[in-house]
C-alpha cells in the first residue's frame, strides 16, 4: 500500500511469525503489528526462529499486496541477529522502524522455577531486545527512526499470574528501553515500550492456560477492568501510532495497552 502511515518505511519484526491462529481466530502480537505495518505501506523484514511462522505472516502480507522478507533467526543469537538485520538492508536498502516482539511466561514461585527458567526468561524476554537494538541503531540514527520494545504490565504491576523470571525482565525491558531513548534522542532515534496487558494471543492458551480455553479465556476477562481482554490489533495499533510521525515527540515512553489494568490495585 502506498500514501500508508509508513509509507516508503522498512520495518523489522522480531518474533513476528505466525504460529497459526489460537481458539476463536485469535493471532498473536507480531503477526497483527507486521501485517499493520505492511497495511500502512511499510516493506517489513519478519524475523522468527521458526521458518514456517515467518512464512506464513510473509504469506498474508504478500497476498494482501504487501511486501516483506522471512527471516529466520534465533533472536538470542548475536551472529543470527546481525545476519538477519544485514539480509534485511541487503534486500529493503534501509531501517526505519524495529518492534521486538519475542517474549516467553514462565510459571512458578521463586523456589520453583529452576535457574534454567530463570535464564530462558532473561534471554528470551530481554537479550532479544539488546541485540535487535544493538543491530538496529545505526541505521535508525542514520535517518531518524523508531524502536518499540514489547514489555507487559507485569513489568510494575502484579497482573495475578507467578512469573517472576518474566516480571524482572520485562521490568529490565523498561529501563533498557528507556537508556535508548535518553541516548539516542539527539540522534532522531525514538524508543519507546508496550506494556501490553490481558491480551488474547495464541501466548496466553499455550503457556497460561489453566483449563480448558473457555475457562482461560472467562477468567482473564473477569480480570481486566473493562471485563474483556484485548486483542492483538490493540497492541499492533498502538505500536503502528508508536512507529510512525504521529509520535515523533515522544520517546522514552512506557504506554499501557491494557484497558486500565495498570491502575488497578492488588
Ligand atoms: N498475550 C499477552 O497477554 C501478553 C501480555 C503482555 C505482554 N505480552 C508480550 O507480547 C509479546 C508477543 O506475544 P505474542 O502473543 O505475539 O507471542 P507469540 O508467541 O504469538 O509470538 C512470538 C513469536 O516469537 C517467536 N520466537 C520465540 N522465540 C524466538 C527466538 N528465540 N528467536 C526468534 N523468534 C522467536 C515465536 O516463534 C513466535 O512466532 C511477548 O513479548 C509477550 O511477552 C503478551
Amino acid at each position: 500500500m502506498s500514501g500508508g502511515r509508513l509509507a516508503g518505511r522498512t520495518a523489522v519484526v522480531v518474533g513476528g511469525g505466525h504460529q497459526g491462529e489460537g481458539p476463536g481466530g485469535v493471532t498473536g502480537i507480531g503477526f497483527a503489528t507486521a501485517t499493520t505495518f505492511a497495511r500502512h505501506g511499510a516493506r517489513v523484514a519478519v524475523v522468527d526462529r521458526d521458518a514456517d511462522s515467518a512464512r506464513r505472516t510473509v504469506q498474508a502480507i504478500t497476498d494482501a499486496g504487501g511486501q516483506a522478507l522471512a527471516l529466520v533467526a534465533d533472536a538470542t543469537d548475536d551472529d543470527q541477529v546481525r545476519a538477519a538485520v544485514d539480509t534485511a538492508l541487503g534486500a529493503f536498502g534501509r531501517i526505519d522502524v524495529v518492534h521486538t516482539n519475542v517474549g516467553v511466561t514462565s510459571l512458578g514461585s521463586v523456589e520453583d522455577i529452576t535457574i534454567e527458567d530463570w535464564r530462558t526468561s532473561f534471554a528470551l524476554n530481554l537479550d532479544t531486545v539488546f541485540l535487535a537494538a544493538k543491530h538496529t541503531l545505526p541505521h535508525l540514527a542514520a535517518r531518524g527512526g523508531s524502536l518499540v520494545a514489547m514489555s507487559s504490565v507485569a513489568s510494575i504491576r502484579s497482573t495475578g499470574y507467578p512469573y517472576p523470571g518474566y516480571a524482572a525482565a520485562k521490568a529490565a525491558v523498561n529501563q533498557l528501553t528507556r537508556s535508548i531513548a535518553i541516548e539516542y534522542a539527539g540522534r532522531g532515534v525514538r524508543a519507546n515500550a508496550i506494556l501490553a496487558g490481558l491480551i488474547d494471543t495464541p501466548l496466553v492458551y499455550r503457556q497460561l492456560a489453566d483449563g480448558s480455553a473457555g475457562a482461560t479465556r472467562a477468567d482473564r476477562a473477569a480480570r481486566s477492568p473493562t471485563g474483556a481482554m484485548g486483542t492483538a490489533q490493540d497492541v499492533a495499533d498502538a505500536a503502528l501510532f508508536l512507529a510512525s510521525d504521529e509520535s515523533r515527540y515522544i520517546t522514552g515512553v512506557l504506554l499501557p495497552v491494557d484497558g486500565g489494568l495498570h491502575v488497578r490495585a492488588g
